[in-house]
């Protein structure tokens, strides 16, 4: 049986918008997400787990249940309601009493400080396309870095750089639902790697005790065939996704493979990407001093070649088999394989987080420590009056965990996994009906109720035997 160390951590994770609830209290500003839910009329980010006010009962429950950990995000928008200028006292009260209540609960906050949730001010002004947005993040990051420097120890710039700039500029399934525009991807990918090089530096110069990493999305692509086409379409994706970002993090430049790739990419799509020298001298500073990297990974994909135009469907509602994924001048994304999958059409393949990390070691041998930053597996939970058997979520986190395990007997550097999420919590594209947590959530009481996995989880991690 195979048995995790006895310093990991087995965590959870949330992100602010996904739990906090409470949009319109505190005097927090908002975000474009607020403007972009309300005129598709689909569902409301409130009351979501109503973490705000609920955050001591999800904390005594982490305590229960054996989770020694928590990932959760500040929300921007609290502290700077307009992304910039004067602190708002309110929103720093809250996360403060926040930050208490973990320690008093034994659970260690690991503190992402962008999480999809850029003020709707610096939004409307470009984002993270607009250079100046880069400064007011890195003031923002400053200030918390001082600001709690007493209560958090484990700091994460971005959360997700590549799904924020894609759901952003390729799937239009986040504000400002641009599609199809690589230019505008791959320039918001570079301009968030500068954003996250700035913090770290800063962070670096403040020496406050405490460590700082970044959180990438990173899920393997294979070749659906061992076909030279379908190979260079997965090795075409793989550098969108995963690629170009951990030459960044990592290697402090781009590799001239990884560019190669990006410019064939933008010439079939008519894109270009402004990478300025003086970027790359701030990679290259900040790359040694990473002090961790986190890994969210959920499914693996199988890339076959495809000569045709963009074209995506995003299964935003778990009607499986409606995900559609081509890329011009990339390839195509398969779902229909001998691969079991979830309602969202996402593959479960645990190997593909082995073989991430194990890539890690290989390519990029100074990433220090891994944390599994995220994964689970979103399920329509049947309530059955409180008695929840996700016996398909366990065995989802079970055949991970055995990746991991196997991963540090391989001699990789793991020390954590956080399940997304702690307790259900409001989904971007799905609203309430995708359920990931090991707590399930009556959304119309706010009543928590332990899943059946949370008792697995419990067991697991007094234990640490993976059964
Ligand atoms: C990754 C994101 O960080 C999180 O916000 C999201 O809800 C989960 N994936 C599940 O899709």
């Amino acid at each position: 049986m195979l048995k995790l160390p006895e310093d990991f951590i087995f965590g959870g994770a949330t992100a602010a918008y996904q739990a906090e609830g409470a949009t319109k209290e505190g005097n927090k500003g908002r975000v474009a997400w607020d403007t972009f839910l309300e005129e598709e009329g689909r569902f409301s980010p409130d009351p979501a787990s109503d973490f705000y006010h609920q955050y001591p009962v999800d904390l005594e429950l982490s305590e229960k249940f054996g989770v020694n950990g928590i990932r959760i995000s500040i929300a921007w928008s609290r502290i700077f309601p307009e992304g910039y200028g004067t602190p708002n006292p309110e929103g720093i009260e809250f996360y403060h009493n926040l930050f208490k209540e973990c320690h008093k609960r034994n659970v260690e906050p690991f503190i992402t400080l962008h999480h999809f949730d850029t003020p709707e001010v610096l939004h409307k002004d470009g984002d993270f396309l607009n250079k100046q947005n880069i400064e007011h993040f890195v003031n923002y990051a400053e200030f918390c870095f001082k600001e709690f420097k007493n209560e958090v120890y484990y700091w994460i710039t971005f959360n997700e750089i590549y799904p924020v700039s894609i759901g952003q500029y390729l799937t239009g399934t986040f504000p400002p639902g641009i599609r199809f525009d690589f230019g505008k991807v791959f320039q918001s990918m570079h301009n968030m790697m500068v954003a996250h090089a700035k913090a770290l530096i800063v962070f670096k110069s403040l020496n406050n005790p405490g460590e700082i990493g970044i959180v990438h999305s990173l899920e393997t692509r294979y070749p659906y065939t061992d076909s030279e086409e379908d190979k260079k379409a997965a090795h075409l994706d793989d550098v969108l996704a995963n690629k170009f970002l951990l030459d960044a993090t990592f290697k402090g430049y781009y590799s001239e493979d990884t560019m190669k790739c990006v410019n064939q990419i933008l010439a079939a799509n008519n894109g270009a990407v402004d990478i300025q020298d003086s970027d790359l001298e701030l990679f290259a500073k900040a790359c040694k001093d990473n002090d961790f990297l986190g890994i969210n990974s959920y499914q693996s994909s199988f890339i076959r070649a495809y000569d045709g135009e963009n074209d995506i469907h995003h299964n935003g509602t778990g009607e499986k088999g409606t995900s559609v994924f081509r890329l011009k001048g990339i390839g195509e994304k398969m779902f229909d394989m001998e691969i079991p999958r979830t309602d969202w059409d996402w593959l479960i393949y645990p190997e593909g987080l082995y073989d991430m990390m194990i890539r890690i070691k290989n390519d990029y041998p100074n990433y220090k420590k891994i944390y599994i930053t995220e994964n689970g597996m979103g399920y329509k939970d049947d309530f059955n009056d409180g008695v929840i058997d996700d016996q398909p979520r366990i065995d989802y986190i079970k055949s991970h965990m055995e990746s991991v395990a196997r991963a540090i007997e391989d001699g990789v550097n793991v020390k954590g996994y956080f399940l997304w999420s702690l307790m259900d919590v409001f989904s971007w594209s799905n609203g309430y009906n995708k359920r990931y947590g090991l707590f399930y959530i009556n959304f119309d009481t706010q009543e928590r109720y332990p899943k059946k996995s949370a008792y697995w989880f419990k067991e697991l991690a007094e234990t640490r035997e993976i059964k």
